[in-house]
Order: C-alpha cells, then structure tokens, then sequence
C-alpha cells in the first residue's frame, strides 16, 4: 500500500487559512491534498480520498457568482466536512438556507455543544463552553433536511449540524486555527472516526515510498540539482541521493552575491558531512560585470536568473548526458490557490525557472507534497544536521537584491560586514530560530552624522527581520530595543561608510519581505 493511498481531500473556496487545514490533518499522520473547488466529480473520483473538506471563503452562497462545487459529491458515500463558507455551502446545496446576519461574527466565540457524538465525540457536552474562532457575515437560518444542529454560538444558533445518517457534518467556526481550542479533537474525530484513516503518513513512510518512486521514475540515469546551501535545495539533494547515490551531481554556483564566508562554509559541509557529490563554480566576475550599473530591480533579478541558467547550464553540458533536474518545489507553490488566481506575480522568483524547459530536462520534485515545516522534519529525518535545518531562508538573488541600486564591490562590502553583525548578534541572543528572517539591507541615500566631532556624510543600513509562517505574509519582529540597539552601535562603529541605522517596521503585504 502506497502512504498516499489515504487522503483527505480539501476543496478550496478561498479561505485564507485552508493551508492550515491541510497542516492540521498532516500533524495527525494522514496526508492531505488541496484542490480548487472546481474540481470536476472524475477528477475527484479518481483521487480516491478518504474524506473532503469544504474550506473557508470570502462569498456568500447566494451570489450570482459564488464559488460552487459540484452538488453530487454528496452523492459518493464519502464523509464530508463543510467548515464556515464550506459549511453554509452543504446547506444551501442540500435545501437549506444561508442568509445575511444581523451582526457578524468575528473572532473568540463561546460555543455550547448540545450533541456529543460524531465531531463532538469526547467534548465536553453542555452546558460547558468551549471558545471558538469565528469569520462570518452570513449565517445558516434554515438546516437542510437529515440535519441536526449540534452546538450553538450567540451569533449562530445553527453554529454545528450532523448528518443523522449520512457522513456529513459542518461547522461555522474554524476547526483548524489555533483559538479554535477544540479545533484538533474535531478534525481527528473527523480523519479517523468518519473517515476511518490510519496515522500512517509519517517522515519514514514518505522517504520510503519516495525513494522508490524516484528510483523507478530514474533508473540508469543521471540528474543534477542545483545546490545553494538553503534547506529546500539541501533536503531535495539528500533525498535523491537516497534514492540513487552517484548517480546525482549537485552544482553549487558562487554568483559573488552570497554572505561573508558564505560559500565556503556550505561547501565544506557538502564536502565533510555528506556523501554527495558537488561541484563548485566561483561566477563572482562574470555576475558582478552583468549588474555593473544596474539599478533596477527586476532588470537585476533577470540578469542574475538569466547569468545563473547560463552558467549552470554550461557546467551541466560537460556531465554529458543528464536527463533530469531535481529541484526544491514545496506545496505552497504548487497549490493552484483560490484566492491569488488571476493575480500577477509580485517580483519574479527565479532559482532555476527556465532551466527545464532551454535544457529540455524532466523534473524531480521530491518536496512538491510538502510544507516548509515538514521539508524540515524530512531533512532531519535524512540525518542532515540542526544547522542545516534551520537556517533562515536566503533568496536566489542574494545580497544583489538587497543592494538598493547600483551592486558594486564597495556597497557588496559594506553589506557583508553589517550582515555578519545581524547574524551575529541575532544567534547570541537567541533570536535567529525565533524569527523567519533577519537580515540589513544598503539603502541607496547618505545622511549626516558626527563621529569624534567630524560631520561625516555616510550610507543607511535598514534592518529587517519579520515573523512568518510561510513568507506570504508576514509581520515585522518586535526585537527587544537593546538587541536593536546593539545592532545599530556595531554596524556604526564596525562597518565603515556607515552612519546610521533604522529598523523597517512594514509587515508583507502591503510590503514585501525582500526590499526588492
Ligand atoms: P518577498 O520579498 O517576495 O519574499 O516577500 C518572500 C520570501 O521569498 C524569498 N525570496 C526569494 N527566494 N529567489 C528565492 O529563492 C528569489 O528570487 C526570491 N525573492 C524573494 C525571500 O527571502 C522571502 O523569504
């Protein structure tokens, strides 16, 4: 039995926390896929899953244009799980009805739990409150036929409802957010009563059927993955070297935008901890006369993406015959989101894009399933160590992007130095696994400043560190003002040609986590 044989099924109407529901479901061991809600009934039934939930959304049931999934899923015997919108949509779908509220509901609740079987098994029943998070404009007025409620809220009299006799139940609150304090025992109730699924989905059970998938996708021939020292490049080359040892080359390209001591350290710990095998290219040049007078941030971007496809490329040729490129895609890429479909990128993300198609190589997405959090349990689970694993994310681009303006060799200088300091003092204090995060940027302005009496006019250095879960969103760390303060009097009195420092408190969106 392949570990994906047991899934829950997500359709999402746009939640902006469906993610999480996937997580939640994983943290219980079954694995758990999102789709859009317009997947079609064959699409589907081919899935085979185990349970569906119907997400979260912004619309309302009775909109012209509301989002609606195809009815007859009601009608393949599979347990179903309608949360909030999802939740309004079983109604509304099984002869219900959903109306406007009077007064929203948003945030803390307090719900009463007036039926202790199916979701509810092993809750508290009534009069005990349990809190809830609720997100709600409209409300169901009128329960389909079969239903019964079972718990209510102020706002919502209708806040729980089970099918008597079909596996269907829903929720208008939010199960899989963290002030919902009941939320896992719901949705485990939910995975392994209703839809009798087994907590097989572990780290073990992924690497096995992994690697077996990519030693039957490969067989005698050869891939390469492009190596950068960051945890989704790290884990993807460990587990394909799992799977088919020498017969995997990793390219590690220098493109002179990388921290200080940067290369060498991720060399020597290919090099002296793993197996793999690595080859090194120092571009420091050729990048750095691409971007010589180059301001423009996507024309920088491009350059470097174009100046890395290129070198890669060449450095691939020599291996002679490759037929496949392992690379670091996860989830959250993959998902064909509701919500952000039809929006424009924001910056143009390049690690390798391009690559495949120009080199004509097959892919290897060993991660394309997983969620950054469980990459990282993965590499541990591969033996790679803390290091490694935890390391803040730092983008393709490099220092490149956080050069505003113009990268020369002076302003990559200046850079480096308050970088190291960042870093430094980030790690001693504790605060570098806390945030997700922290690095300085070179602002493209001087400023006066007065060092042992003399006016100086010297360059900015912007500190950014933000929280996040998953880089789409994110908020800007509240570091204590004495690691703040530290910072700003090492970078003044270490790193010559600057004279000042601030701390960016923008929190993505509306900025970005980058500075370009
Ligand atoms: P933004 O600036 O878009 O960044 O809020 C979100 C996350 O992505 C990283 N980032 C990149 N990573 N290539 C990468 O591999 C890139 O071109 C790139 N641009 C941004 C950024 O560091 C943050 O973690």
């Amino acid at each position: 039995m392949s570990v994906h044989d047991e899934k829950i099924l997500i359709l999402d109407f746009g939640s902006q926390t469906t993610q999480l529901i996937a997580r939640r479901i994983r943290e219980q061991k079954v694995y758990s896929e999102i789709h859009p809600y317009t997947m079609s009934l064959d699409q589907l039934r081919a899935l085979n899953p185990s349970g569906i939930v119907l997400s979260g959304g912004p619309a309302s049931v009775y909109d012209d244009d509301a989002p609606i999934s195809d009815p007859a899923i009601f009608e393949l015997g599979i347990p179903i799980l309608g949360i909030c919108y999802g939740a309004q949509l079983m109604m509304h779908q099984l002869g219900g009805r959903v109306e406007q509220a009077k007064s929203r509901e948003f945030g803390k609740a307090e719900l009463s739990v007036t039926d202790t079987s199916a979701l509810f098994a092993g809750i508290t029943p009534a009069p005990a409150q349990h809190q809830v998070w609720m997100s709600h404009g409209d409300r169901i007025e009128e329960i389909a036929p079969g239903f019964l409620v079972t718990a209510t809220s102020a706002n919502s009299p209708c806040a729980a409802l089970r099918h008597e006799e079909k596996p269907f139940v829903a929720v208008q609150f939010h199960p899989e957010v963290a002030h919902t304090l009941i939320g896992t025992d719901l949705l485990k109730n939910f995975i392994f009563s209703l839809c009798h699924c087994k907590p097989t989905w572990t780290m073990d059970s992924f690497i096995e059927a992994t690697v077996a998938e990519i030693k039957a996708k490969v067989g005698a021939d050869k891939v390469i993955c492009a190596l950068s020292g960051g945890v989704d490049s790290s884990v993807v080359a460990a587990m394909v070297h799992r799977a088919i040892g020498s017969q995997l080359t990793c390219i590690y390209v220098n493109n002179g935008l990388m921290r200080t001591g940067e290369s060498e350290s991720v060399l020597k710990f290919f090099r002296e901890k793993t197996d793999l095998h690595v080859i090194d290219i120092n571009a420091e040049a050729y990048f750095l006369e691409q971007l010589e007078n180059i301001a423009d941030p996507e024309e920088k971007r491009k350059r470097i993406g174009y100046g890395f496809i290129k070198i890669f490329e060449e450095e691939a040729g020599k291996l002679g015959e490759v037929k496949y490129l392992a690379q670091g895609t996860l989830y959250p890429d993959v998902i064909e989101s509701v919500v952000f479909r039809g929006k424009a990128p924001i910056k143009s993300h390049h690690n390798v894009g391009g690559l495949p198609e120009r080199m004509k190589l097959a892919l290897i997405e060993p991660l394309r399933e997983l969620f950054k959090d469980e990459v990282r349990e993965l590499g541990l689970t591969l033996g790679l160590p803390e290091e490694a694993i935890y390391r803040q994310p730092f983008p393709g681009p490099g220092l490149g992007i956080r050069i505003m303006g113009a990268v020369t060799e002076e302003r990559l200088t200046i850079l480096r130095q308050a970088d190291v300091i960042v870093l430094d003092e980030m790690k001693s204090s504790g605060w570098y696994r806390k945030v997700w995060q922290s690095f300085a940027v070179l602002l493209p302005i001087q400023t006066v400043g007065v060092m042992g009496d003399v006016r100086t006019y010297e360059h900015v250095i912007a500190i950014r560190s933000v929280d996040s879960r998953d880089a789409m969103t994110a908020d800007w760390s509240q570091l204590p003002y004495d690691l703040l303060g530290r910072i700003s009097t090492r970078i003044i009195n270490e790193v010559r040609g600057v004279n000042r420092v601030v701390y960016d408190i923008s929190s993505k969106p509306p900025s970005t986590i980058e500075w370009e």
